[in-house]
């Protein structure tokens, strides 16, 4: 048997070996019954280790494709053939999210796209808002307004259309954050706003900090800047100070990156204390704060917590915020709100980088934005963002109640922790199988973490399908601990291969 293994591959090659063998068994090249090559074998003709062709073996028998039998062979399970495993759900267990995506160049973000695409697929994979709450009418007709007007198609300022600027401003002010429009620097959604701030404000061999689990855009634009990224670990109330103070002390960062409001991945918000201590670091060591906002209009319940520009007296903080989740990602319109000192060069980063934003799309959603559709989009879609959480606490409590997972007051996502004997790969791997995307934990870590997570995403579902979903995750779960507590008892084989 010739397996094609990929060495530079970040996918482990027991991993490879198991997925190929699985694809041969799906596509019925290998049918119930046939042996497959001695570890040995398999070992010499593809110059590895027995140990990774075991570990390779064990991961099928784990997920009951194959049989071992001492003395005679590893075989073909009689049921494999029947366990369904579907073209798409195969080819996306193959590029399944992987934690070093990032460092590789292959993009997680376009790998949760990928996901959300797979047309049976109920994917909570990916954090974004309802289509159906998208104002296509509205949009619709300023369009069509603001192409009367052939300037509309011109280049127009850097900085950005001063009419969606001057209607940016008092927007702000609703997070506390008073800046005039001539400080604000318009752009291609908060993603370039990251990718501009690192540009213009870091150089390659920087330092800078970050909480983790950690949204991996901030991840793929350190790596693609040469940037070095200290993680500094969070917990219920946000990024954990006295990590950050000794990290500051030790790497003397230029700049720390930071969600403190309804943080990606788990939702949580930063204690307004630490922010205030955050702010104090800043200061004592010099460095700028990057905060990504892209969640804060997106409240719930309970007080909505001030970002740290609204606090920041010594303006150190870059505020980056965009409409992706609160009104729609296609826009690709955001924002950066920053101190005098640091607009000339974020402008100049973003020119280098793509000119201007739209002059169309500005225009037309500073005409939606004047027209004053934004408010009623925004109370609309907190009430339904609510209610698809709460149907997704409720499915958690149901289907999960091993599993721990995060309370978010606002934000897309939730946070879950999966418990201690459950492998993280293997359980999100075949949450896919089964028809449901999630987003494994390990793709928002830098280091491989001792527990599983996996986040879930409950904005673009109805309540039903929510419950729906997480029903076949609760499933899952027990099939997969009844499965393994058996296979493992019948094998005497380890779960968990030293490779
Ligand atoms: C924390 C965070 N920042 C930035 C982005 C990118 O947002 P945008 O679509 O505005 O570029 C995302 C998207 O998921 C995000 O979660």
């Amino acid at each position: 048997m010739k397996l094609l293994l990929d060495r530079h591959s970040d996918t482990p090659l027991y991993r490879q070996i198991a997925e190929q063998i699985r694809e041969l068994i799906r596509t019925g090249v290998l049918t119930a019954g046939c042996r497959l090559p001695t570890v040995r074998r398999l070992a010499l003709d593809h110059g590895l280790t027995r140990l990774t062709v075991q570990s390779g073996y064990a991961e099928l028998q784990t997920q009951g494709l194959v049989e071992s039998y001492v003395g005679r062979g590893t075989f073909v399970a009689e049921r494999a053939q029947t366990m369904s495993i579907p073209t798409a759900r195969a080819a996306l267990s193959r590029s399944a999210v992987d934690p070093a995506t990032w460092r590789s160049g292959s993009s997680l973000l376009s790998e949760l796209v990928r996901m959300g695409e797979q047309p049976q697929m109920l994917s909570f994979a990916q954090a974004i808002p309802a289509s159906s709450t998208y104002p296509t009418r509205e949009l619709q007709q300023a369009l069509s307004r603001v192409l009367q007007h052939p300037d509309a198609l011109d280049y127009g300022p850097i900085q950005g259309e001063a009419e969606l600027r001057e209607q940016v401003s008092p927007l702000l002010l609703e997070r506390g954050i008073a800046e005039s429009p001539e400080a604000i620097l318009i752009s291609a959604g908060a993603q370039q706003g990251i990718d501009v701030a690192l540009r213009a404000l870091a150089k390659p061999g920087d330092v800078i900090l970050a909480e983790q689990p950690v949204y991996p855009g901030i991840m793929e634009l350190a790596a693609a800047h040469g940037l070095r990224v200290v993680a500094i670990p969070m917990d219920e109330g946000g990024m954990r100070v006295q990590e950050l103070e000794v990290a500051c002390s030790a790497h003397r960062p230029r700049l720390v990156y930071t969600v403190p409001t309804f943080h990606n991945p788990t939702g949580l918000s930063l204690d307004p204390d630490r922010g205030e201590a955050l702010l104090a670091l800043a200061r004592e060591h010099d460095f700028l704060l990057l905060e990504d906002d892209v969640y804060g209009l997106l409240a719930y319940d309970g007080e909505v917590p001030l970002p740290l520009k609204a606090r920041d007296q010594s303006g150190r903080v870059i505020y980056i915020t965009s409409f992706s989740k609160s009104l729609a990602p296609g826009l690709r319109l955001g924002a950066l709100a920053a101190g005098p000192d640091w607009l000339a060069p974020l402008a100049a980063a973003k020119q280098s980088s793509d000119l201007i934003c739209s002059s169309l799309m500005q225009r037309a959603l500073a005409l939606y934005l004047r027209r004053g559709h934004f408010a009623s989009h925004l109370q609309e879609v907190r009430i339904l963002y609510r209610e698809r959480r709460d149907a997704m606490f409720k499915a958690l409590d149901t289907y999960l109640p091993s599993c721990g997972y995060t309370r978010p007051r606002g934000g897309l996502s939730i946070w879950v922790t999966l418990p201690e004997d459950i492998d993280e790969y293997d359980f999100c791997r075949e949450a896919t199988l089964r028809g449901v995307g999630v987003a494994r934990g390990q793709a928002f870590f830098a280091q491989p973490q001792p527990h599983g997570h996996m986040r879930l995403c409950f904005g673009s579902h109805a309540p039903d399908q929510i419950e729906q979903g997480v029903r076949v995750l609760g499933e899952l779960l027990q099939d997969y601990r009844r499965h393994r507590t058996l296979l493992l008892a019948r094998a005497g084989l380890s779960a968990h291969p030293l490779v």
